[in-house]
């Protein structure tokens, strides 16, 4: 017997989500329980989170043992784990500073405060403006979701903050149009989740970088969801050729335990002095411990290498189901954050897709209303993505024949 269930939701939490009717119980790797016991497995990885699965050993080790020895300090002492994953996260990256929060957003609005604070110091304040992409996403606080390339989510507040202009991405004649000496930061993703799985064209970004650089502008990278080895590479940008100059990481890099980080250089960084910013939990022991643990197993080669190879079993799979039922018009991403595009027969249909699926006893994401999205566990079984599409396979014909 349980004494909670999905009815509670509506009568308990605050309306802004709409969850499906099961609820999880129990994981392990890529399979996860409801309250039932139906076993589904998880193509979803509860938004490109669970980087090593459900309670894989080596989160439950750090997590438990952390656990036994200190859970919080706030940011008037440092801690040991705090230390060594912005040890780790200098070490893999272009960065030679870490600033640690709890969530994405977070992550983001620090890179956001430190590009407007660092052209104020160096520019004067008439150098705020930031630059962003329609479709992009960048979380829910409020100067994040203005960022964001979605007015829906940011509309219905009241007055939003300031200078932020958008334009398509992809799109190099607008950018040339829309950068200048005012521009203080372009913030965009290496490659576009919540809005389609859009990858940008080298040629983009690479313009992006040019032009960042002859107008003083910070070119701000959100990996929060291609970060911690999700598309191959550690960090997307090391398999675009172009570096930012903030790194925004969040999502995987706690493989479920909520921890978010900013990652720039010393040249910036000097900017946030004492007092500048800051948050209570940002470097929370526990965090930091689950993430080094998790950081320390994804950015080993062989595992980024197993990213790319799962990425091939994913698109064989995903080509053969659609030469039987032919719904979709393209697959696209990279490593294991891909999309599936609806054709035009099917368009608007990704939420029927993604139910059907979990009837079926698997669990898909969408990207928007005509794109199934796939962020699995980066250690994921060829034997957990077999069944996994044998249940989609299953979920796609009784659409098909319907
Ligand atoms: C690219 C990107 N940035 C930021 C966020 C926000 O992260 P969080 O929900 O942890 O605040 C997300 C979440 O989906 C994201 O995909």
């Amino acid at each position: 017997m349980t004494d909670v269930t999905r009815k509670d939701f509506d009568e308990v939490m605050v309306p802004c989500y709409n969850p499906m009717a099961v609820i999880p119980v129990r994981g392990e790797g890529a399979r996860i329980w409801d309250q039932q016991d139906k076993e589904y497995v998880d193509f979803a990885g509860g938004i490109a989170v669970s980087c090593l699965g459900h309670c894989h050993p080596v989160m439950v080790e750090a997590l438990t043992k952390q656990a036994n020895q200190l859970w919080h300090l706030s940011n008037v002492m440092t801690n040991e784990p705090a230390l060594r994953l912005a040890k780790k996260l200098v070490e893999l990256s272009f960065a030679d500073k870490v600033f640690f929060a709890n969530s994405g957003a977070e992550a983001n609005e620090a890179a956001l405060k430190l590009a407007r604070r660092y052209a104020v110091d160096e520019f004067g304040e008439h150098k705020s403006k930031i630059i962003a992409f329609n479709k992009g996403f960048h979380g829910r606080t409020f100067f994040t979701v203005t960022v964001g390339g979605q007015s829906a989510y940011s509309d219905g507040f009241g007055p939003k903050p300031g200078d932020v202009e958008h334009i398509p991405y992809n799109d190099i004649q607008a950018f040339e149009a829309a950068i200048s000496d005012e521009t203080c930061a372009v913030m965009m993703e290496p490659l576009q989740g919540e809005g389609g799985i859009i990858a940008p064209t080298s040629e983009f970004v690479q313009t992006v970088r040019e032009l960042c650089d002859k107008h003083n502008a910070l070119l701000i990278f959100d990996e929060v969801q291609t970060g911690n080895g999700r598309t191959g590479d550690f960090y997307a940008y090391q398999g675009l050729g172009v570096t930012p100059d903030i790194l925004s990481t969040a999502k995987s890099l706690g493989g479920g335990f909520p921890v978010g980080a900013m990652l720039t250089t010393e040249k910036l960084a000097k900017h946030l002095k004492v007092g500048t910013h800051g948050s209570t939990y940002g470097g929370n022991p526990l965090a930091c411990a689950v993430a080094e643990a998790v950081v320390g197993h994804v950015s080993q080669p062989d595992v980024l290498q197993g990213v790319k190879e799962r990425e091939g079993l994913f698109r064989a799979e995903l080509e053969r189901i659609n030469a039987k039922y032919p719904i979709f018009a393209e697959f696209r991403g990279k490593g294991l954050l891909l999309g599936a595009e609806l054709n035009d027969d099917w368009k608007g249909r990704s939420r029927d897709i993604l139910v059907a699926a979990g009837e079926e006893g698997l669990m898909v994401l969408i990207a928007g209303a005509d794109v199934v999205r796939f962020t699995p566990s980066l250690v994921i079984t060829p034997e957990e993505i077999k069944q996994g599409f044998e249940r989609f396979e299953a979920a796609v014909a009784k659409l098909y024949n319907a």
